[in-house]
This record gives C-alpha cells, structure tokens and sequence, in this order.
C-alpha cells in the first residue's frame, strides 16, 4: 500500500528550513548549537534521538567536548535511536555503539538515560514491541495510544533518500500506528529496526544532518522535486507540530536551485 500523500495545504505543513553551511565541520558546529538552543528551550525531561551512520560522529564528539558539553545538563536527557541495525551492540555497524563510544561514554552518561534498540533480538517484532513499550515508560504515555512527541530527532539522508531504517519501496513506509516496526531491507538484503513515520512527525524538532557531494542529487529531489514518498522516504518527514531543518554543507547544497 502506498503511503498516503500527504497533504499539499498549507495548514497541514509547517515551513521547512534549510541552513546551508559552507563545509561539514561548520555544519556540526551549527547542529550542536541548535542542540544546545532545543534543550535550553525544553523545561525537564529532554528525549533525544540520535541518528546513525557517519555523518553524526563529529557532532556527537563536539557535544561531548567544550564549550558544549558544560551547556546542556546531561543528567535530565533521555538518549534513544531513530534506528538500529540487526547486529550486536559491540559490532562496528552499531548505531548505538558509535554513540558510546563518542557521546555517552565521554560524558559519562548513566545506563538509565540509555534506551538502546535490542537489535539483535531475532525477533524483530518482539523487538519493535519492546522498544515502544520502553518509549511510552520513558516518555509516560499509553503504550497503545498516539505516538508521543519527542523533544528532538536527529535525522542523516542516504544517498537514495531515506532516512533512519525507512528505505525506498520498503513496508515500513506504510505504517500508520506502530511507533517502531521492524523492516526488510531488500536492497541491502538485512533486516533494520526502525522508528516510523507517525512516531518521528509528531517530534518537536527534527534535524536532519546531510553533507557530502554524493548526496547532492538526492537532496535537491526530496527538498524540491515531486512528492514520491515511496522512492523518497525522507519527504515523509513533515512534523505536524513541529518544525524540520534541514542542516546541509555546501556540496549536498550544490543542486538545490533555491
Ligand atoms: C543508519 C542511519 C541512516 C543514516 C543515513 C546517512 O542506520 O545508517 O540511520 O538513516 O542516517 O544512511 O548515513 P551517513 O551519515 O553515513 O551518510
């Protein structure tokens, strides 16, 4: 079933912004000031998602340094992942090792602040379950209700355009009220765990980080190109409340006509 389109109106859509940074190292030290500047405007509990892949290291290793790390009080965030791969939590591709190792473990973050997805569970439905049961504890929400706003989502674009583990042409583009699903990936011929589209639109802030020339293309179809949410996942993401910025270096930028 194709994703249903989502609504061209105007009220249905928040504007979404677009900061170009000339190189990638500005563009992390412009995404930890707006890290900074979303938990300095949150009162409690801060619920942060963080991306996987590449891009986010540099980030996650800025935040865990000066002048960053004295600005926001580690103690009052709540860490989870938009996605996971199907390996072990020691393994090289984990999303969540690659956060231990350059943001949580430098700031010595407390195991109870952590909420990994246990994503070499092989059951990956028992898994997804798991997870949005964890989500509505932390987040103290019905765990059968509607999906709860995180404060922030850090979000990365694959060269394809999709975002967290929601690939091209894949099931998980079409579910409407699982919070987290698992997701067969065809083309990388793997199984993902995922956050889904109704979970990450109601955040009240996502931020995608984006850079590099092999993303150009791909960048300049989902920001200005058609709506085709099957082969473009990363369109899905229009927080109905929230707002969406897109934080991009001048080689993603390069075939953006606006
Ligand atoms: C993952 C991420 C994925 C990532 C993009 C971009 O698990 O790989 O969740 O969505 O953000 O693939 O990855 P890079 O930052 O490595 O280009």
């Amino acid at each position: 079933m194709t994703p249903k389109p989502q609504e061209s109106s105007s009220e249905t859509q928040r504007p979404v912004s677009l900061r170009v940074c000339q190189a990638a190292d500005e563009m992390i030290v412009t995404a930890a000031e707006l890290v900074v500047s979303a938990f300095q405007a949150k009162a409690g509990r801060f619920r942060l998602v963080l991306a996987g892949g590449n891009t986010p290291r540099g980030l996650y290793q800025l935040l865990a340094s000066e002048p960053f790390a004295c600005q926001i009080d580690w103690s009052s965030v709540d860490f989870f992942w938009g996605d996971e791969r199907t390996v072990p939590p020691d393994h090289v591709d984990s999303n969540y090792l690659m956060a231990k190792q350059s943001l949580l473990d430098p700031l010595q973050i407390d195991q109870q602040q952590i909420h990994r997805i246990v994503a070499e569970n092989p059951d990956l439905a028992a898994t997804a379950a798991d997870y949005q049961q964890q989500i509505a504890k932390v987040l103290d929400t019905p765990v059968d209700g509607s999906p709860p706003s995180f404060d922030l989502i850090l979000l990365g674009m694959g060269g394809d355009g999709h975002t967290a583990s929601l690939f091209p042409h894949t099931a998980a583009l079409s579910e409407e009220s699982r919070w987290v699903v698992g997701n067969h990936v065809p083309q990388l011929s793997t199984d993902r765990v995922t956050m889904t589209v109704p979970l990450i639109n109601q955040a009240r802030q996502v931020l995608f980080l984006v850079a590099g020339d092999d993303k150009s293309d791909r960048l300049a179809e989902v920001l200005e190109g058609p709506y085709q949410p099957e082969r473009l996942p990363s369109q899905m993401i229009r927080p109905q409340r929230g707002s969406v910025t897109w934080l991009v270096d001048s080689a993603a930028a390069s075939k953006l006509q606006s």
